[in-house]
């Protein structure tokens, strides 16, 4: 069985929540690696829709062992939220549920510095989530960070607290001595309620690789939001590439198998930053009222745009995609003509890739080929031969212009509103047969 990367191939909100929870079905292990709480992934059962943060979106699947690994940076108060949730739903949460010791904890003080700095910005502002992950990763790196680990002692805990109150407190980001001691405490209360969740991740993931159990890696955001690969500085502050479970979780790289990438049938983007083919106007707000585009996790506006193939060639290429879901296409049931973005005219050349220089996000003009819309629903299709000719073209185009196989094709947001045209799990991934349109 293999190891698959589930991974988003724009700016976040491709669909992930639905895929990874599609392909968990037939999942032993299911990894979260990176980002934290600032994720928003979906599930829809039956127009239920049930919004995960940090719970990988294969918590609905018993027998799929859902972990939170290293590289993730944990809100212990939206944890446990979430957790009392999920439980309030019915849902079994507990006895499937590991966590890293070694996660990083986002502490009062991280949310305040990322208020702090989004204001010093002014209009420049990133237009974060608000949950302060960019400072926890920056604590992490600045070898100040807190880990769940650190909350189960807490004289250790102690020490490394008051080093950050230290450090912070000058910039009017940390309180007095009586909210050192109101974190402290609260946090070693965390740690106890946290501690039974504990999982050595490392060793659960070399067993079940070398145990040949089929392992799904979650990614958060989506690859132009990645610290290096994306929009810096609009990003975040995290590897969302697949190479970022690598990194995160201690994963050689030889053991991912295959790396299947979510891509929207069109593209949106939350927060500040370039986007060659954003749509502004009626056209716009359409496209956000037929994909229903408000934030899963601020309720924010997405600002939407036709899909952008020199951006997701980028992509396919710093994952290593091997497989599209390509999500949504119901969404541009209505639209009477339909966009694709080929390439970008730029300093007078045509560009098929995206160069690394920055100024080519804001300043590339995008070409477009345009097709007829299909003005059918396509809602709940689940047969590939079903869909409009139209809208097989429309795939065709966006497959064909990345080199890259079909894996499935969604048309809802419920379980069942999909085309499925590769199982994952099973015989055609375990040998040298790669996915193919049959
Ligand atoms: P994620 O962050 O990548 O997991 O995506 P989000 O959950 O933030 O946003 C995707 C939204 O689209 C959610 O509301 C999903 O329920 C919904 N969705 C996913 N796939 C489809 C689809 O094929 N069609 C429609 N109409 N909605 C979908
Ligand atoms: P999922 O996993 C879409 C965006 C924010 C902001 C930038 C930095 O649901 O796809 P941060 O809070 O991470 O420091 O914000 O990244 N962003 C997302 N956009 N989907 C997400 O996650 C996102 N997570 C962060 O809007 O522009
Ligand atoms: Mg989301």
């Amino acid at each position: 069985m293999p190891v698959v990367a589930i991974v988003g191939a724009q700016w976040g909100d491709e669909g992930k929540g639905k895929i990874v929870d599609l392909f968990s079905e037939g999942a032993d292990l299911v990894v979260r690696f990176q980002g934290g709480a600032n994720a928003g992934h979906t599930i829809s059962r039956k127009g239920c829709p049930l919004v995960l943060h940090l719970i990988p979106s294969g918590i609905l699947h018993k027998q799929a062992r859902c972990l939170i690994g290293p590289g993730v940076v944990l809100d212990p108060d939206s944890f446990f939220q979430e957790v009392a949730d999920l439980q309030a739903a019915g849902i079994e949460v507990s006895s499937h549920l590991g966590l890293s010791g070694k996660a990083h904890v986002i502490l009062p003080y991280h949310r305040a510095e990322e208020a702090f700095i989004e204001a010093a910005r002014g209009g420049d502002r990133i237009g974060t989530t608000g949950r302060g992950i960019g400072p926890a990763y920056a604590d992490r790196a600045a070898r100040i960070g807190i880990r769940v680990f650190d909350l189960l002692d807490p004289p250790l805990f102690k020490e490394r607290l008051s080093l950050c109150f230290r450090l912070k407190r000058g910039h009017g980001l940390t309180g007095d001595d009586a909210s050192f001691e109101e974190i402290f405490n609260a946090y070693v209360e965390f740690g106890q309620r946290l501690r039974p969740f504990l999982a050595d991740v490392e060793t659960e993931l070399r067993e079940g690789c070398q145990r040949g159990s089929a392992i799904l890696l979650e990614g958060a955001q989506g690859t132009l939001l990645d610290v290096d690969h994306g929009t810096y500085p609009y990003v975040t502050s995290s590897h969302t590439v697949s190479g970022g479970a690598v990194t995160s979780l201690g994963l050689p790289s030889s053991q991912i198998n295959r790396v299947l990438s979510v891509v929207k049938a069109y593209t949106t983007r939350v927060g500040s930053g370039p986007f060659p083919t954003e749509v502004s106007g009626p056209l716009g707000e359409e496209m956000r009222e037929r994909g229903k585009e408000y934030g899963a996790t601020t309720g924010r506006p997405r600002r939407c745009g036709w899909i952008d193939l020199v951006a997701l060639r980028h992509a396919i290429w710093v994952n290593g995609v091997d497989g599209l879901a390509i999500t949504k296409l119901d969404a541009l049931d209505s639209f009477e003509t339909v966009k694709v973005c080929e390439a970008y005219r730029w300093r007078g050349k045509t560009l098929r890739h995206l160069p690394e220089e920055p100024a080519v996000w804001t300043e590339a003009e995008p070409i477009y080929q345009e097709f007829p819309g299909w003005k059918r629903s396509t809602l709940g299709t689940n047969r590939f031969e079903d869909l409009p000719g139209r809208a097989k073209r429309y795939l065709d185009v966006i497959v064909e212009g990345l080199g890259v196989e079909l894996v499935l094709v969604s048309t809802g947001p419920d379980r069942g509103e999909e085309v499925c045209l590769r199982p994952l799990w099973g015989s055609t991934w375990d040998g040298e047969e790669r996915w193919s349109r049959s």
